[in-house]
């Protein structure tokens, strides 16, 4: 007989972040307080901590719950992690063209210029969702985001953010992670400078103290989160501009090719803070929807006069990570 638990792979890289919640120490899940209140406290336990609940992750939730029994919540941990155990990893950085939803190729010279919609791609593994924005000025002209020294307050150190790619070198793409408890879009979002500018409206919904910081700092937008109030500068390689978050968003590096006007998404900098709960930006929840198992990477992937070899590893081999049922 089959006992494998057949799980959506989005389910699964949901299960994923929320035990990261239920073992950090800062989110840690209260089995006492699951005890008393039941399905009630893992469900707003999980929609604070991992993301929003909609009716399919609810169901997925209780499903979860049935399957272990109420009130073995401590085997939760365990249990949810058998679903699927290995981590995965990369050897290195792969090369991922960045399409539109249609698998189009996005043209950097018509991409929008301060979009609030966004676009958002996932690199470098499966959940790792990450903004590409067009920054531009008040009057929605590109800008150029130059390089810049950005510090993490947590311990003072730094690393270099490369600045802005594209015709204007004003594309730049972040982790849509946030890096404080890791909400994500549309928790977190872009505010152009339209808002900033002398005299601009102060968006209702952006709080007092993160506009003023904004404003102080001479910040020209800001990628603000809702749910605690941490805001990053999108000119300063996100750099810190109000917590509670201590550590900068990651970047993504990007590749411009002048000859076709396509982007890319290349590398990671190992010096910033990994992605929200990773031990790395190498190590995520599973590969990509794009893996190729033949090439061993991204079919997306693209780079000039270079064939793509071994792009992926697993960090254990138990598990059929890719391509099974979860
Ligand atoms: S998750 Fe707490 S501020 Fe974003």
């Amino acid at each position: 007989m089959n006992d494998k638990i057949i799980i959506k792979r989005s389910d699964f890289i949901f299960a994923k972040r929320l035990l990261w919640k239920m073992r950090n120490g800062n989110t840690k899940f209260d089995e006492r307080e699951f005890m008393a209140r039941g399905r009630d406290y893992l469900f707003n336990y999980a929609e604070k901590n991992a993301g929003p609940l909609d009716p399919g992750r609810r169901a997925f939730l209780k499903g979860l719950l049935i399957g272990i029994g109420v009130l073995a919540v401590a085997s939760a941990v365990p249990l949810v992690s058998s679903l699927n155990p290995a981590l995965v990893s990369l050897k290195k950085f792969p090369w991922m063209i960045i399409v539109d939803s249609d698998g189009k190729p996005i043209e950097a010279s018509k991409f929008p210029v301060n979009d609030p919609t966004i676009m958002l791609f996932q690199y470098p593994l499966l959940g790792d969702i990450t903004f590409l924005i067009n920054m531009g000025d008040e009057n929605n002209k590109p800008v150029e985001i130059k390089p810049t020294t950005v510090v993490i307050p947590e311990n003072g150190h730094t690393y270099t953010f490369p600045g802005g790619v594209g015709p204007y070198k004003s594309i730049v793409a972040y982790s849509a992670i946030c890096q404080h408890l890791g909400c994500t879009p549309p928790e977190i979002h872009f505010y152009p400078p339209q808002y900033f500018k002398p005299g601009g409206v102060v968006p209702n919904f952006l709080p007092s103290v993160a506009y003023n910081a904004a404003v102080s700092a001479n910040a020209k937008s800001v990628i603000h989160c809702d749910c605690h109030g941490s805001t990053y500068d999108p000119w300063h390689g996100a750099a810190v501009l109000t917590g509670p978050t201590v550590r900068p968003l990651p970047y993504v590096e990007l590749y411009w090719d002048s000859n076709t006007d396509y982007l890319y998404a290349v590398s990671m900098n190992l010096h910033a803070p990994p992605i929200m709960d990773h031990p790395s930006d190498l190590v995520g929840a599973a590969y990509l929807d794009s893996y190729d198992e033949t090439t061993g990477c991204p079919k997306l992937i693209v780079q000039k006069n270079q064939t793509p070899t071994n792009c992926y590893t697993k960090v254990q081999s138990d598990g059929n990570t890719f391509g099974g049922s979860s």
